[in-house]
This record gives structure tokens, sequence and C-alpha cells, in this order.
């Protein structure tokens, strides 16, 4: 295994989104302390805010991420299969994967999302710049298991999950996800995983709360969301936005702060707030390198090579499955 040091809401939703969202929502407000999963940011607004966030001068994560694919990819090529099959989970905006495109001998693409149209839209506009690539999209929960297309299942299989999404989901449920990938991928495959490091709070705290207030937008947003989508009636003017570093849990955490003591409507029930109470709405988690590498082998995975960036701030770790 080498270190190179050079010289990002899963998504899922069951059968019916809008009856899942409600009861994510009645049961994180009623408990304690008042939890959101942050997978419901992303409807249409949450999703342009979080293409603001990625281009602030705070947010290093994307911009360090992008940098590394395209000063590495030669490198992450030669780790590659010729003619594998590339399996990106949760699809996105395909910005990063077009990177590995350029630079790798690729033999089928595979996006995996749960947004169908979007995913369409995304693989008819990589048709169309990469005319040779045969891309295969599949419309599923990538945290739940799912069956390759068949076109693939004889390929060498390439996992890519980038923007350090990972960090979002708590540790068992990372655990769970690099399992699954496991079981999906195969033995003998390759996951490259991008994993945002552990570093200065006074970065971290920044990248969070941001001068420009597009965090704090995109973290309000989600009640937002609940007004328009649940009949909620949240004010947003008495919630602030609060994201700070919890050191002994190695992650950012976001909340809603209730400005005030209040009670709220949402779908015909009332949800009480003291003054100063806050909603968690997302945790970030950061990793080293050893504490990422044990996760994924603890998952069946060995660690392969890793990249960082050259101010330490973000790593992409390639995995493989071996027997
Ligand atoms: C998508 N994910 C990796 C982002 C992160 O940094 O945890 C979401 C985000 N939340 C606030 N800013 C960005």
């Amino acid at each position: 295994m080498n270190i190179h040091v050079a010289s990002r809401p899963a998504r899922s939703r069951p059968e019916n989104a809008h009856d899942a969202f409600a009861a994510d929502v009645i049961a994180g407000l009623t408990r304690q302390p008042k939890q959101l999963p942050p997978k419901y940011f992303y409807d249409e607004t949450g999703s342009r805010l979080f293409e603001e966030i990625t281009r602030l001068p705070e947010y290093y994560p994307t911009r360090t991420e992008l940098g590394m694919l395209r000063d590495h990819g030669q490198e992450i090529a030669r780790i590659m299969p010729p003619d594998a099959a590339l399996i990106e989970f949760g699809a996105g905006a395909t910005t990063k994967v077009r990177l590995l495109l350029a630079q790798c001998r690729i033999g089928a693409y595979v996006p995996v999302d749960i947004s169908g149209a979007f995913l369409n839209g995304q693989a008819t506009a990589l048709r169309a710049d990469f005319p040779d690539l045969a891309v295969h999209p599949v419309v599923a929960d990538f945290t739940a298991p799912f069956n390759l297309p068949r076109a693939v299942q004889n390929l060498p299989k390439v996992g890519f999950f980038p923007g350090s999404t990972i960090g979002n989901f708590e540790p068992q449920e990372a655990s769970a996800f690099l399992r699954g990938a496991r079981e999906i991928l195969g033995t003998g495959s390759t996951l490259i995983v991008g994993v945002d490091l552990e570093k200065d709070e006074h970065v971290l705290r920044a990248a969070y709360n941001d001068a420009a207030g597009i965090t704090a937008k995109f973290n309000l947003n989600l009640l937002e969301r609940i007004n328009h989508e649940l009949d909620g009636h949240f004010e947003l003017s008495t919630f602030t936005h609060r994201a700070i570093y919890n050191r002994e849990r190695h992650r950012i955490e976001m909340h809603l702060i209730s400005r005030k003591a209040q009670t709220v409507r949402v779908m015909e029930r009332s949800i009480a707030f003291r003054a100063g109470e806050s909603i968690h709405t997302e945790s970030s988690y950061k990793y080293s390198v050893e504490r990422f590498q044990a996760l994924a082998r603890d998952a069946g995975w060995t660690p392969r090579e890793t990249w960082i960036d050259p101010d330490g701030l973000f790593s992409v770790q390639a995995l493989l499955a071996k027997e």
C-alpha cells in the first residue's frame, strides 16, 4: 500500500418519497435531541445552494478533490484494469468522473442515482461528450443492494464514491456502505473514495460558516422545504445556523438553533422548542488516513493507494477487494 502526498446527501427514498419525508421529519422533531436526516437538504433549491457552496473560497473539499483527480488521473488510471466498468455511487453532476474518463481507459460507465430524470440527463450529456463510452445508468438507492446491468457483469469493476459523501454517514452507516459496495462490486474489484481529512479546526469551522452565508441558507432551506412540502409553519427568521467542530467525534455538526421559545405546527402536530434548542441537521465526519483505512479493512477492503493534496486537506483512497 502506498501513500502519495503530492509534491459531497446519500440520498435514499422508499416507494413514496413524500410519506418517507413526512415520517422522518415527525420522528426527528419529536425525539430528544431533535435531529433531521441530511439527505433531505437536496431539493432543487438545496442542490443549487450546495453547488454554490462548492465554489466558496472557504469550502476547500470540492476544489481540492478536483485538483487531485486532475493531477493524479494517470496514477489512478494505472491501478484500474483496462476496460473496467466504472460504477459511480450517487452520480452527482459528473464533473469529477469526467476527469477520470478523460484520463483512463474505461469500458463502461454506470452512474447510480435515486433520481431517474437527473440521471438520464447526465447520461445523455456524457454520451454526447464521450461517443465511444457505453453508459448504463441505474436508478437505485445506492445505500441498499442493487443489481448491476447485465452488460457490465463480466467486466472488471471499479467503484467511485467521491466528494467525501461518506463523511455524511455515521461510522456504522459508512461501514455498512463499504460492505455493501464490496458485495455489489465483487472480489477483485477496486473502490476509489474521496475522504475529507482531519485538520486545523479554524479551517473546518470556516468551511461550514462561510462569510457569504450560503451554508446558513442551505441549512435553513430544510425548514423551508418542510414548510412547502409538509405544511410546516417554521418562521425562518427565528432559527439560526450554527456549525461546530466536535473534536471527540471528529465531525463538523450543523445545527439550526431556535432563537426563542416557540411552538411550530408541522402536519397538524405542535412541536415545542426551548430558546436555544437545536435541531441537529448534519454531521460531516473527518478522518485520518489510518482511521479510514481501519474502517475500510473492517468492511473487507484492503487499502491500496492513498493520494493526499500538498496541504493535507483531502484524500483520495483506492481500496481493493481481495479474496
Ligand atoms: C455533501 N457533503 C460531503 C457536504 C459536506 O461537506 O459534508 C455537505 C455540506 N454541508 C455543508 N456544506 C457542505
